[in-house]
């Protein structure tokens, strides 16, 4: 049982239920009794009945049926495919900026874009695997580049417009990414990154520096001479199509990588789970650069035909009630963060229209009952949570327009799904025993590489399970609740950030001597990042120093990813072989018991 995180009343939690097996006070102490929410629908669920569609599940079938397509490709399954039906002329995607300017694209522009831009990349000489970043905020050149780059069967990398320098070199340097498409603001930061490998540099602006040692290409130019036509190559359920990096306790972040067959989840759960039809306008608000954006916002939504919506624009109460008003949003994915921020600014939702609304889904940190109350109030609707990772490619665990919700529970496994709670052993534990939530290897979307790392990939498997890096339990009814992490990984408004990066970041300072980093519990944002500082001889504690320490990591890090919290220490505590003793540090943020510390120092 992995204790190192755990909160001192889940410690106790654990040890009542194994000794008393009383489960349901262990739950109250949780604050997580069983509520059951039965709604009433006003819609017919695409899934109409979860248990027997989960007892009759097979995935060859499926596989088979799903490998009828003329061509297996992401980019053919979720957009060409569209172009000999009825869909050609549908809106695909609606793109709203911060200044209300729209741009709307059908599935024939989006075609014909990426495939002039899959013959700019072949031009250039783009090979089978090759990695092409795509390092932009969100604009249609992000939807148009990231399917002419898997046409082309390169892999696609996301990266979230808000790194520095540092995050991307990390990424482009790993991946030893060729090719970058991105915009004249964001260019300067690859300039500063100064990659590695990368050979050419495409710029949507098109202000191309000639002198560059890159190969600077300008997009507009460029794709005015391509042809609109463009043959995909036969690929097969095993290519690699894109890649996304993400944090772990230790080390940079990493590249994992997934398979052109991942879109076959995709394509389920967002008929399962997100209940999308094609009379549906969808908005998903997670950003391309994190794994719901690419599976739920560039390929399994497409795939059913939907109408997507994005907002390229920071966050704003009126201003994302405006975009579900207008454009008559019926589904809308999102997270508990943006729900918190959003109850925040309680009175505000009055103001709108937004009887569109029929489905809301929530992804990425804990959904307590809470902010489903609250939907309920403001929208008339419960958000449905749902569970998944970068790693599993698609949503494993989820609740389901058909079935109850459990307030606080993340739901049932997705058909084709085994789901259990193991010890760190991998042995199975029984119900309400707390324990790593792990599945059983191997599901279509899962991870098939962490890019060039295979040490990395074999370590999330123990005893023919994979192990998730999550704390949770499973209830009497099969529904599972989440309770924690069991590493060091932080979630910060839903995002996923390491706190060896963060620490990395924060040294290279020149006031800092040395870091630790942990999340805090937060109200809003579920977690912030908290930095301990011991600084260099020489420097003092101060406002200003703390303001520029936030700064210089916001700029080299991530805008996302810098320590809202610092406070000066003057010593850290740390095991015998000189690693840092987070749990320690948090146990302490938290006034809880430090438990077993007789091998920490403190220096
Ligand atoms: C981690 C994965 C894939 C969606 C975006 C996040 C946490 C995810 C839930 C949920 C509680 C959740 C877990 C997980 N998480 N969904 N419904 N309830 N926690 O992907 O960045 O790879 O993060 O997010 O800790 O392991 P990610």
């Amino acid at each position: 049982m992995p204790k190192k995180m755990m909160k001192k009343e889940e410690k106790s939690m654990e040890i009542k239920i194994e000794k008393s097996k009383t489960k349901k006070s262990a739950l109250k102490k949780l604050g997580m009794e069983e509520e059951i929410l039965k709604k009433k629908l006003f819609f017919e669920p695409n899934l109409k009945d979860y248990e027997k569609t989960r007892k009759i599940f097979s995935w060859k079938k499926t596989i088979k049926e799903f490998s009828k397509h003329e061509n297996l490709n992401a980019a053919y399954i979720a957009l060409d495919k569209h172009i000999k039906t009825w869909r050609k002329n549908k809106i695909a995607l609606i793109v709203e900026d911060e200044n209300e300017k729209i741009e709307k694209l059908s599935f024939l522009d989006l075609y014909r874009l990426s495939n002039r831009f899959a013959n700019l990349l072949k031009d250039l000489g783009i090979k089978r695997k090759d990695r092409c970043f795509i390092f932009l905020p969100r604009v249609p050149e992000v939807y148009i580049a990231f399917y002419g780059i898997i046409k082309n069967l390169g892999i696609a990398g996301n990266i979230f417009a808000a790194f520095g320098s540092q995050g991307l070199k990390d990424r482009l340097d790993d991946s030893e990414a060729r090719f970058i498409v991105t915009n004249g603001e964001l260019k300067k930061r690859i300039y500063e990154a100064e990659p590695k490998n990368i050979e050419y540099i495409i710029d949507i602006d098109g202000d191309v520096n000639k002198e560059s040692k890159y190969h600077e290409i300008n997009y507009k130019e460029e794709m005015k001479t391509k042809s609109s036509y463009f043959e995909i190559p036969k690929t097969s359920l095993e290519d690699y199509c894109f890649m996304l990096y993400t944090s772990g306790t230790t080390g940079k972040p990493k590249g994992v990588v997934h398979a052109h067959e991942a879109l076959l989840v995709g394509m389920l759960t967002a008929d399962w789970v997100l209940d999308l039809k094609d009379e549906d306008i969808y908005w998903c608000t997670a950003d391309h650069g994190w794994v719901t954006g690419t599976m739920y916002g560039i390929l399994a939504n497409f795939a059913l035909g939907a109408t997507s919506i994005i907002y390229n624009g920071r966050f704003n109460a009126e201003k994302w009630y405006s975009i579900i008003e207008k454009h008559r949003v019926s589904v809308w994915y999102t997270a508990p963060t943006a729900i918190r921020m959003l109850e925040k600014e309680e009175e505000i939702y009055k103001k709108y229209d937004l009887s569109s609304l029929r489905h809301l889904c929530s992804v990425g940190e804990p959904l307590n009952p809470e902010p489903i109350k609250w939907g309920l109030k403001a929208f008339g609707l419960p958000f449905h949570d749902t569970w998944w990772q970068t790693e599993t490619g698609g949503i494993l665990i989820a609740n389901y327009p058909c079935m109850p919700i459990k307030l606080g529970s993340m739901g049932k496994p997705i058909p084709g799904i085994k789901a259990d709670i193991v010890d760190d052993k991998g042995n199975v534990l029984k119900e309400y025993q707390l324990g790593n939530l792990a599945i059983k290897p191997s599901w279509p979307s899962m991870m098939r590489e962490i890019w060039k790392n295979e040490e990395k990939y074999k370590s999330y498997f123990v005893k023919g399970w994979y192990i998730t890096g999550d704390l949770a339990y499973k209830d009497k009814d099969g529904y599972f609740w989440f309770v924690g992490r069991a590493d060091d990984v932080i979630k910060t408004s839903g995002e996923r950030v390491g706190p060896f990066e963060v620490e990395s970041a924060l040294v290279a300072h020149e006031a800092v001597a040395e870091a630790a980093v942990i999340g805090k519990p937060d109200p809003l944002r579920g977690e912030i990042i908290k930095a301990f500082l011991i600084l260099k001889k020489g420097y003092n504690p101060s406002k200003e120093l703390e303001e520029d320490i936030k700064q210089f990591v916001k700029n080299k890090l991530a805008g996302h990813a810098y320590p809202r919290e610092i406070e000066f220490v003057n010593s850290l505590p740390k095991t015998r072989s000189g690693k840092i003793a987070r749990r320690v540090l948090k146990a302490r943020e938290l006034g809880l018991d430090v438990g077993d510390i007789s091998t920490i120092e403190e220096y």
